[in-house]
């Protein structure tokens, strides 16, 4: 639940983030239902084999982590935003916006941005300004 207060936000990369700290973002913002949050090894792997890591903190540079974003891109044509999450304790402040402002920044013009939603957050990339695809494709992992 979100509290009411104004949240200044600091976005920054940050690929040594502790794998605790994904492991407890990913659980407090409720995407762990659908990340493999008791598999430390594979998040470990999830973290150093992205391209591009943003951390949210409340605050300022030193402040509490209350998001993360997780990217797979070549930096100059594609980008893939495999994980947005933020705690339930800051949603609804704008850390998801800032993140995927962040994120686009981060990768420029000339890189396309796609991703998949859950059916709950549909209305929030929707609200961002991302355009919905209708011929995508994939083979879903097995496990
Ligand atoms: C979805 C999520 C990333 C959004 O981040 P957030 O910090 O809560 O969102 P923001 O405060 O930046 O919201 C930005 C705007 O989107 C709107 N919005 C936020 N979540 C929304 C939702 N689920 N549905 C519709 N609109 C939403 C906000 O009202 C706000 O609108 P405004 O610009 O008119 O004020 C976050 O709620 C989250 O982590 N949810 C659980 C995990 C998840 O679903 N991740 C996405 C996986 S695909």
């Amino acid at each position: 639940m979100a509290d009411s207060t104004p949240c200044s936000v600091h976005c920054a990369v940050e690929p040594a983030l502790p794998v605790d700290e994904f492991q407890r973002v990913l659980v407090e913002s409720g995407l762990g239902a659908i990340r493999p949050i008791d598999d430390r090894p594979r998040l470990q792997k999830m973290l150093d084999a992205a391209d591009l890591v943003l951390v949210a903190r409340r605050g300022g540079p030193d402040g509490e982590i209350v998001g993360v974003a997780r990217a797979i891109t070549d930096f100059s044509w594609c980008a893939y935003l495999s994980d947005l999450a933020v705690c339930g304790s800051a949603q609804g402040l704008g850390v998801g916006h800032a993140l995927l402002d962040e994120a686009r920044r981060q990768l420029g013009p000339q890189v396309s941005l796609v991703l998949l939603s859950v059916p709950e957050a549909v209305g929030f990339y929707e609200r961002a300004g991302m355009a919905h695809v209708a011929d995508a494709f994939w083979y879903r992992r097995t496990r």
